[in-house]
């Protein structure tokens, strides 16, 4: 199913030899699309725009889509669908299994980088953004036809694990007993402990390098402090019902090997230079150098980063690297993307993007951290909706809150607002899913099957429903592209709208004959792309509210 804009825009661009970039129209009185293209060509052949377009006009031959063209204003061309196509698209959505999704035209294999969480850290709220943008992308990228490979880039490796280890044998400490909020305190008396204690601080420096160097008693400490965290981690996975598995684990640790390797395949090729005892990439327009290895000899999470998008790129074959990360690290994206370049771990036909997200606020517009001043933890949020509302229908509030807002903005977590069933809410799109189910079932009930076809589109409200129908598979496509799952929010906010309304015009069960398995079927269509269009979203469309 080719969508219907693309079908217009290839028979116009036949005519005009150009794109006609077709845009939804503004306003319904112009039509279903407008396109400039005349006032574009007008510019380029210096002739007034109103007789190009009607030169196209005279040209085009779309009668089999569309009511006659119209030429508004300066120029503009203005498109209306024809009804009955309009209403054959929507009975072939309503069959297709895609619900009008289309496949993107080159499959590409879509490595995204989300969630990594910290080992013996509990999962904050800045995470849990990460965690339902990722895995809302990693459903969209998939449906568009695409092969994703998720990355969990568990935070697992560094210096804070030999304070870490130190402290666990130094208390003889079960760690196999604990759990992540229990590592968490143990992470902070550590910490504590290394900045009192110089002696500590020295042991606990040598146990980096034991654990570098691979030492059974300090690596098996360091493995168990990573078993507990995962079975933390894998909780709020299920708890927030994401893809994410064991199986996309690719910590920092994963690296350790690649990183010796890398610098000296850096140095070889001059990419590095040695600066002030310490090994640095000097990248043009940026202030300051990528540091690779410190001046004692240490690697950091820069060096690892380049070590991930090498692996990426050579071993997963990404086509298209995405790193789901809050906008705080935006510089150090831009500088291992600009390292990596240079140093040919990214060729030019392989994209690095870096969506970053803003905060989440706590009530006061501020920074979200508990009393103590820490970041709130996950599970925190997760309660707290769930206090005002059943499991899934609080997870809908939290997940659409987040993907709802532009992912580059903050905004603040208003639990009483996330989880009202009207307004533009996760519920509220449940409850049209339901309201729709309900129709159906009643109809079932009645022994009103139809026949699953939409053959009457007359009233205006019939129409419009219709028309964001058809509208479903290009949104898809367009956050496959720009990766803002806003986009597809607001479109399903319009859908759910234009539902109400036609509900409230247009009786279903009332009415009868063809009019009533029509409405039946666009029930059943608008159901079917809610229910696709939450499940992209990651989120339940229950059939029952
Ligand atoms: N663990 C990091 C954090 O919690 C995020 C890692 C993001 N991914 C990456 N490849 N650097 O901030």
């Amino acid at each position: 199913m080719s969508s219907l804009p693309s079908q217009l825009s290839s028979r116009i661009e036949a005519v005009t030899g150009i794109d006609p970039e077709l845009r939804p129209a503004t306003k319904p009185q112009f039509g279903h699309f407008q396109s400039n293209v005349a006032l574009r060509l007008a510019k380029s052949e210096g002739r007034p725009p109103r007789e190009v377009a009607a030169s196209i006009v005279e040209r085009l031959d779309l009668a089999d889509l569309c009511e006659p063209p119209e030429i508004a204003g300066p120029g503009f061309l203005n498109l209306r669908l024809k009804s009955s196509v309009l209403a054959s698209w929507v009975t072939d959505q309503l069959a297709a299994p895609g619900a009008g999704i289309e496949p993107a035209e080159t499959s590409q294999v879509v490595v995204i980088d989300y969630s990594a969480p910290n080992v013996a850290k509990q999962m904050h709220v800045g995470h849990l953004r990460g965690t339902i943008i990722g895995d809302c992308l990693h459903r969209v990228l998939a449906a568009v036809g695409h092969r994703v490979i998720p990355q969990n880039h568990v935070g697992d490796w560094g210096t804070q694990f030999g304070m870490l280890v130190e402290q666990i044998l130094e208390d003889q400490i079960d760690v196999s007993g604990l759990d992540l909020a229990a590592a968490e305190e143990l992470y902070k008396r550590a910490n504590a402990h290394f900045k009192a204690d110089p002696e500590f601080a020295t042991a606990a420096r040598q146990r980096v390098v034991a654990l570098q160097s691979g030492d059974p008693e300090t690596r098996a400490t360091w493995r168990q402090l990573i078993e507990v965290s995962l079975v933390g981690f894998n909780a709020a996975y299920a708890r927030l019902g994401v893809l994410l598995t064991d199986d996309d684990l690719a910590g920092e640790s994963i690296y350790n090997d690649d990183l010796a390797p890398l610098v000296a395949e850096l140095q070889a090729s001059g990419t590095a230079v040695v600066d002030d005892g310490a090994l640095c990439v000097f990248i043009e327009g940026f202030n300051s150098p990528m540091i690779i290895r410190k001046s004692d000899g240490g690697f950091g999470y820069a060096t690892t980063d380049l070590a991930a998008v090498r692996h990426r790129v050579r071993d997963l074959h990404a086509d298209r690297i995405i790193y789901v990360v809050g906008s705080p690290q935006s510089f150090h994206f831009e500088q291992v993307f600009a390292a990596s370049r240079k140093a040919g771990f990214l060729p030019d036909g392989v994209s690095a993007e870096h969506v970053a997200y803003g905060q989440i606020l706590g009530p006061d517009g501020r920074r979200f951290s508990t009393r103590e001043g820490s970041a709130v933890p996950l599970t925190s949020l997760l309660d707290a909706a769930e206090e005002q509302a059943a499991p899934p229908v609080a997870l809908a509030a939290i997940k659409y809150a987040d993907l709802s807002t532009g992912i580059n903005k903050d905004y603040v977590f208003d639990v009483d607002r996330m989880v009202q069933t009207t307004g533009n809410t996760g519920p509220y799109l449940q409850y049209a899913h339901a309201r729709m189910a309900q129709v159906l079932r009643r109809a079932e009930a009645e022994g009103l099957t139809g026949r699953a076809l939409v053959t009457v589109l007359e009233e205006p409200a019939e129409q419009q429903l219709a028309l964001l129908l058809s509208r479903f598979g290009e949104t898809v496509a367009g956050v496959a592209q720009d990766l803002q799952p806003h986009k597809l929010c607001t479109y399903l906010y319009e859908l759910a709208g234009a539902l109400s309304v036609f509900y409230e015009q247009c009786p279903v069960l009332k009415s009868e004959g063809e009019v009533r398995d029509s409405r039946l079927a666009l029930c059943a269509a608008t159901k079917k792309v809610l229910a696709a269009g939450l499940d992209l979203l990651g989120i339940a469309a229950p059939d029952r509210m």
